[in-house]
């Protein structure tokens, strides 16, 4: 399955967020665990908001509707619950963390007309860092 909107239209909309000055929030979680990076809506216009989260190299998650898109890497693992994000809740839900989803997460909001018009919203930033009990005991050991 492709992703509903081709990834280079990222790459363009990270540079921007990555000039912005937005704090980050950092979320630290064990191996085999669960993080959710938040994410609110100001308010909701559409009863199903276009939500999109990505890294800096690849689309995560799109939820468009009932309509969801997974990336590979995290097939079967992630998720924007559509029972929240009709409330304004665009939290991504990320089971079963592993050491490479360790990185910054991006969320968008798409005010999408069609293929060729559409805007992204940036919403937040979350940076993840994903430990397992190897590395908190070496950093205990020095
Ligand atoms: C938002 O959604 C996430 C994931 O479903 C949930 O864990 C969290 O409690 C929700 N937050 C609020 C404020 O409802």
């Amino acid at each position: 399955m492709t992703s509903f909107i081709s990834i280079y239209i990222i790459l363009g909309t990270v540079c921007l967020s990555l000039l912005s000055a937005e704090p980050e929030i950092s979320e630290y979680r064990l191996v085999g665990s669960t993080a959710v990076l938040p994410c609110q809506l100001t308010s909701v216009d559409t009863d199903t908001p276009y939500i999109m989260w990505s890294t800096e190299s690849e689309i995560v998650f799109e939820r468009l509707g009932v309509g969801i898109y997974q990336d590979e890497g995290y097939e079967g693992r992630v998720d924007v619950p559509v029972e929240e994000l009709r409330k304004g809740n665009c939290s991504l839900v990320l089971h079963d963390l592993r050491l490479k989803d360790t990185g910054v997460y991006y969320s968008y909001l798409i005010h999408y007309q069609s293929p060729d018009d559409f805007r992204t919203e940036l919403l937040n930033r979350v940076k993840l860092s994903v430990f397992d009990w190897g590395q908190i005991l070496q950093m205990w050991a020095f």
